[in-house]
């Protein structure tokens, strides 16, 4: 049985289940030694064998109960025909949609093609993964892949993007509509290649208004949902809206996620307080942490065991793990986390 899975049927482990975000990348050397191999970030994504590699790399070093498929959320708009590439020390690129035209620069029409080296890594992967072990599909969510699609790389406040929403709400909700639509046909596919579990990354959720927060957040990522679970019904969906703060209590109602990934900003005490008590908690342990080791690592963790006590939950990071993190001190933190240091 799997640790991870059983969280969600209401079953609690001596130790939490744990994986990291971000747990397979530049941190690793032998990530880095892979990733000479390809020239492009995503012809590393669109190598089934590689990609495999690399997804069970960080399952090698540590005891980790779940490993998280390699890919990228920028995958799905590249296989509708975006450009998109990623440049070395500056991150991604893509060529910026227009709303009004977006429909005639993307299409699903070879959308199943362009991704299907992404199911061929799922189904490699999980031929060779341990049973206990979970296998993690993922996706972006429709605001924040929208953001990346307009803007045309990362930003600290999307602030074209969202100016382009506001000024043409009617075109911005019909582009969410189509993602939400082409989103929930890439993570069925991952699922029935075999990943078990899905996490939606709603990485700049912050950055939406609370005036268009059901518009632009819960619904399109409340469609997802209910397609998937439409299809599995006893699926486990985490969602991951970052930095939403008191808002998390309206998008676990209105999604009907059944697991919720907490950045670093919210107190475990109010979560436990606020959200329903059926809700898997996943997090929300400060990247820097990891980077740091020692005490203040340790002594972290073991406030997060405090707080967790007598619910089921995921030990993880409140985002992904960095690139100057010490493997060294990743294995500290699962060891503390499973009471063996
Ligand atoms: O181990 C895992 O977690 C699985 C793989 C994974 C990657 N990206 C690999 C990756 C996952 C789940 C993601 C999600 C992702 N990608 C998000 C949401 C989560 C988050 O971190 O906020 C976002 C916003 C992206 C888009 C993206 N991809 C950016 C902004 C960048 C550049 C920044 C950076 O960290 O370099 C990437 C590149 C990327 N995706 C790398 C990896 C390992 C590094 C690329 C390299 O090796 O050159």
């Amino acid at each position: 049985m799997s640790p991870f899975l059983d969280t969600f049927k209401g079953i609690k482990s001596y130790s939490p289940p744990i994986w990291f975000m971000r747990q397979a990348g530049r941190y690793l050397p032998e990530y880095l030694d892979v990733r000479k191999r390809c020239k492009g970030f995503l012809d590393l994504c669109y190598s089934p064998e590689l990609a495999a590699e690399i997804t069970l790399q960080p399952l090698k070093r540590f005891p980790l109960d779940a490993a998280i498929i390699f890919s990228d959320i920028l995958v799905v708009p590249h296989a509708l025909g975006q450009k998109v590439s990623f440049e070395e020390g500056i991150g991604p690129k893509l060529t910026p949609i227009s709303l009004h035209s977006f429909e005639d620069h993307l299409t699903v029409k070879n959308f199943f093609k362009n991704a299907a080296p992404v199911y061929q890594a799922i189904h490699l992967t999980k031929s060779k993964l341990a049973p206990s072990k979970a296998l993690i599909g993922f996706a972006g969510a429709p605001w924040t892949l929208a953001l990346y699609m307009i803007e045309g790389e990362g930003s600290r406040d999307f602030a074209k993007a969202k100016r382009q929403a506001f000024e043409n709400e009617k075109a911005f909700t019909s582009l969410l509509d189509y993602l939400s639509e082409v989103i929930s046909l890439h993570l069925i596919e991952q699922v029935k290649a075999g990943v078990q579990t899905l996490q939606l990354f709603d990485t700049w959720a912050g950055l939406c208004p609370a005036t268009h927060f059901e518009k632009w957040i819960t619904s399109p990522t409340r469609k997802i949902v209910s397609n998937l679970t439409e299809a599995f019904p006893s699926l486990p969906i985490i969602g991951f809206p970052k930095g939403i703060g008191a808002n998390l209590g309206e998008y676990v109602s209105q999604t009907k996620v059944s697991g919720l990934s907490l950045d670093t900003t919210i107190p475990l005490s109010w979560a436990i307080k606020n959200l329903p008590s059926s809700l898997i908690l996943q997090g929300n342990l400060d990247p820097i942490l990891l980077v740091s080791g020692g005490e203040s690592l340790k002594k972290s963790i073991l406030s997060i065991h405090e707080d967790m006590q007598g619910r089921p939950y995921i030990f993880n990071l409140g985002h992904g793990i960095l690139p100057q993190t010490p493997p060294s001190h990743v294995e500290e933190c699962v060891q503390i986390v499973k009471g063996q240091r």
